[in-house]
């Protein structure tokens, strides 16, 4: 199906991989609206899309600033959400519950509350596409936040695929893409990580948001896919 003229909100689109789906998205011929909290970020992406896309600021984290956003967009066909942050990223024994708490409430609940807070506005046959993360999907050292905190979105991405249905809900999973939500990391860890896991994938890189953003359009304009968990992570989590 065109997602020509359909409207799409990204929450989370202001960067990284939700900027990169925005970009596609109008590619595509889609009414593009991304939110985010930072105004200069927003404004930043939106010149970067050309003007192309509409942005308003938003914190998924507060239902009042949501409702604020929905008013805002009035009606939509498809949902994205991308939003993120590394709060539950590190070993075990010093991930504080505060840390925790906060990487919850901006993507867990985070996504909760945005798809609560859209269905009034958004097409009964239209979809929502998740990003998940593929610490949920492989062990990894120093995860367990994150694999707790995708993988429960995952879970209840199949169960909303059902319970809303007509409207399509599908989740991707991305492996390690290389956005700036590494731009805290000191340079050469930051190098290091990444010609790591480079090395240790069968496609030899990291990924790239554009990885991403095609996927997210493939789901959203396929109307044959709900439930569907789409694994976008170099060969992550094949074994060795
Ligand atoms: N990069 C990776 O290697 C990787 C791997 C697996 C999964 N993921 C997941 O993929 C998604 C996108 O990641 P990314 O690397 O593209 O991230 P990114 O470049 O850091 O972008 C994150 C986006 O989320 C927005 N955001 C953060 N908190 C928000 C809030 N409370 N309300 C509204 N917007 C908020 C940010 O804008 P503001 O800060 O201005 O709000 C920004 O637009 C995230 O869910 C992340 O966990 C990332």
């Amino acid at each position: 199906m065109s997602l020509a003229q359909q409207r799409i909100l990204i929450i989370g689109g202001s960067s990284g991989m939700g900027l990169a789906s925005a970009q596609q998205l109008v590619r595509a011929g889609a009414d593009v609206f991304i939110a985010g909290r930072d105004a200069a970020r927003l404004q930043a992406a939106v010149q970067s899309l050309g003007g192309k896309a509409a942005g308003i600021a938003a914190d998924c984290t507060d239902p009042k600033s949501l409702a604020a956003l929905m008013a805002r967009v009035g009606r939509l066909d498809h949902l994205v959400l991308a939003a993120g942050g590394t709060a539950a990223w590190g070993p075990f024994a010093h991930t504080t519950p505060e840390a925790l708490r906060r990487a919850f409430d901006t993507k867990l609940l985070g996504y909760w509350q945005s798809l609560q807070a859209a269905l009034p506005i958004l097409r009964k046959d239209g979809s929502v596409v998740m990003l998940t993360g593929a610490a949920s999907r492989v062990a990894m050292n120093g995860t367990a936040g994150l694999a707790a905190i995708n993988g429960g979105i995952t879970q209840m991405a199949q169960t909303l695929a059902r319970e809303l249905a007509p409207l399509r809900v599908n989740v991707i999973s991305p492996g390690l893409v290389d956005t700036p939500a590494y731009d805290g990391m000191p340079a050469e860890a930051k190098a290091g990580m990444f010609a790591g896991a480079a090395k240790s994938l069968p496609v030899g890189r990291v990924g790239r948001s554009e990885d991403i953003a095609a996927a997210v359009e493939l789901l959203l304009a396929n109307t044959f896919a709900t439930g569907v968990l789409l694994d976008i992570d170099g060969g992550a989590r094949m074994p060795l």
